[in-house]
């Protein structure tokens, strides 16, 4: 019911609409008791005995008869058509609203969506957050405009009809009410079921888009460890657990309906039993009245019927509205102080205070980190796959808080500053460059989109992407799939690495982004990101020896310690981790060179030097 109040909140900027359509409610409801009616006027008239009487009789009554006759046509016709129109009129109404709502919502929601931290995404999965954004959110249209005006105009029916069948004869009306009980107990008898099983299958629709989002994302590890008739076999499996459960909920709504069918028959009967020794024997009631009152009866029972099943709808419902407002009420991680500092300019120089961080308390992924990148150096961080590094730089765009110490930025807390101007200074290029749908020059230009054409051009040469992007027959406007497919991994990294440019930003992050390359386009990435280093602050993490050995300071870090720090001169022989890194990455140099001269001879030898580039592949693993 709370829930209900609370949605009902979305609705209240429509409140007139709402009202103005439950007033035209009550007036096509009101319309529809008159025909009944009608039909009573023409039964208790002797147009239903006209042919039993003589000719003079027959004579006599006509014109009064006709006149009857065309008074019902008119009356009859008056009513259809107000109805007609009236009924238009308020479907749209709330047609109308009920779209805006949900639209108002998902704005709302996906507002609220995109407020959230990088944590709330990494551990839900893409399916169910797309579920409820979707699909969830039209349970609120079903339920305010469908179910909402049903309840209504099946009420005011019930209302109606009771109060006309009491005043035609309140005996049969207390005999035919007395039926409604059985309705009710017929209703408590199956809704456990249904509800149980219709959240269940919801439940299990959730999951399977859940993995079908994986696999669709996953397609290429499915294709390549060769799981796609297992996949298959897993989707099956799931989806045929929907099937079932959707058929236990059809089976016990079947029976709701095919039972409370049957008490209205029976209840009609009774009416009829009744109602029949009323007109002979009582002499209460005309048989017109009892024909008028039949009518009410059947009038009654169907949105009884209704209200219960929309009763169920609103539960399932329910239930969709419920997951809504959890996502509502998930609070940001990463808040902003109340009256947040702006930085006009931005010198870059950033400081880590004693942080430790951990994405899970029982595991520290820093521990005590500290150190300070002047603005326009550049601070190599070099250590282990696992480490802490990619963990430590997400932390200076707050993606996470550190839950210890506190980072400066010209010696402002990150905490203190508005995060779109803290997020403004900074330009990250990692390992999956993840370009959108769209042209080559829209993901160019997404940090800044008011970008001039000749500065996106100008940013693509700088990253080395301008002679592969003018190659492509519609240049600039080449249109890439979902992440950038159709481009290579390094072209994606050049254009990613163009967005950065243009972006301007005062700090540059760079995580390992050279670091899915091929050599060839290495060097080109290489020189791009030189270009764009200078006058930054610069982080970078890279395996590769050559960006590291130029950095003004590298810190090594070992599970989330700094163990090591200087430069490449003073770690290279100091009998650390570095020198230890050093020397692998001196094996791998050699070993590539023997490979290369292996590819060549290959090729002297006339072989596809095909082969030699795979290897080369292999070789940097
Ligand atoms: N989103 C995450 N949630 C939970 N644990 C994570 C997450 N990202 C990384 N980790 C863990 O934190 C540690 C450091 O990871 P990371 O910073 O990515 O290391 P590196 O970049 O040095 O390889 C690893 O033990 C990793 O398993
Ligand atoms: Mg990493």
């Amino acid at each position: 019911m709370a829930l209900f109040i609370r949605l009902l909140k979305f609705a209240t900027r429509y409140r007139s609409g709402i009202i103005f359509s439950i007033v035209l409610v009550f007036i096509t409801t009101g319309l529809g008791m008159v025909p009944p009616y009608m039909t009573r006027l023409l039964v208790d008239s002797q147009l239903s005995n006209y042919h039993t009487l003589n000719a003079a009789e027959q004579l006599s009554v006509q014109d009064g008869l006709w006149h009857l006759v065309l008074v019902v046509c008119a009356a009859l016709l008056a009513v259809r058509l107000s109805v007609a129109i009236v009924s238009y009129v308020r479907s749209m109404i709330m047609v109308v609203i009920g779209n805006r709502v949900v639209f108002d919502i998902r704005q709302q929601l996906y507002r609220h969506l995109q407020r959230l931290s990088m944590r709330y995404f990494e551990t839900r999965s893409t399916g169910r957050i797309m579920t409820r954004i979707l699909y969830d959110v039209n349970a609120v249209q079903q339920t305010l405009t469908g179910n909402l005006v049903d309840i209504i105009t099946n009420s005011t029916t019930i209302l109606f009809v009771f109060v006309l069948i009491f005043a035609i004869n309140w005996r049969l009306a207390l005999v035919a009410v007395a039926v409604l009980p059985l309705y009710v107990v017929n209703f408590l008898l199956w809704s456990p079921a249904i509800r149980r099983a219709s959240r269940d299958a919801r439940e299990q629709f959730s999951t399977v888009s859940g993995q079908l989002n994986d696999a669709i994302s996953g397609m290429r590890v499915i294709k390549a460890f060769t799981r796609e008739r297992s996949e298959s076999r897993r989707f099956v499996h799931e989806v045929r657990e929907i099937i079932e459960l959707n058929v236990q909920a059809g089976r016990a709504r079947t029976w709701l309906r095919v039972l409370s069918t049957l008490l209205t028959g029976i209840a009609t009967i009774v009416v009829i039993y009744i109602g029949g020794r009323e007109v002979l024997f009582g002499k209460r009631m005309s048989y017109g009245e009892l024909i008028q009152f039949n009518s009410y009866m059947t009038m009654l029972y169907s949105p009884i019927i209704a209200l219960v099943t929309i009763n169920d709808q609103i539960q399932v419902a329910m239930a969709a509205i419920e997951r809504i407002f959890e996502l509502f009420d998930t609070t940001p991680e990463i808040q902003e102080r109340r009256n947040p500092l702006i930085l006009r300019k931005c010198e870059g120089r950033v400081e880590f205070e004693h942080i430790h961080f951990s994405y899970d308390p029982s595991e520290d992924v820093l521990n005590d980190v500290t150190f300070t990148s002047e603005p326009g150096t550049v601070t190599a961080l070099v250590g282990r796959s696992g480490s802490g590094k990619s963990t430590l730089v997400n932390l200076i765009p707050r993606f996470y808080d550190p839950s210890r110490g506190r980072i400066l930025l010209d010696g402002k807390d990150i905490r203190d500053l508005q995060i779109t101007n803290l997020r403004r200074q900074i330009g990250m290029v990692m390992q999956e460059s993840f370009l959108f749908a769209g042209t080559l020059r829209d993901n160019i230009k997404y940090g800044r989109p008011n970008a001039a054409d000749n500065e996106v051009v100008q940013a693509a040469i700088a990253a080395n992407a301008h002679d592969f992007i003018t190659e492509f027959p519609d240049g600039y406007e080449t249109r890439v799939g979902e992440r950038g497919t159709r481009l290579s991994g390094g072209q994606r990294q050049r254009i990613s690495i163009a967005r950065a440019i243009l972006r301007n930003p005062r700090i540059l992050i760079l995580d390992e982004a050279t670091s899915a390359l091929d050599s060839e386009s290495e060097a080109a990435i290489q020189e791009a990101l030189e270009y764009l280093m200078q006058g930054r602050t610069t982080f970078t993490i890279a395996h590769r020896l050559s960006t590291v050995m130029n950095a003004t300071e590298i810190i090594v870090l070992d599970y989330g310690k700094v163990v090591e720090r200087g430069t490449h001169a003073e770690l290279a022989t100091a009998g650390g981790i570095y020198e230890m890194l050093c020397d692998v990455q001196f094996r791998q140099a050699v070993e590539k060179m023997e490979e290369h001269e292996d590819a060549l001879k290959a090729e002297q030898e006339g072989r596809k030097d095909k082969k030699g580039g795979e290897n080369k592949e292999k070789g940097k693993k």
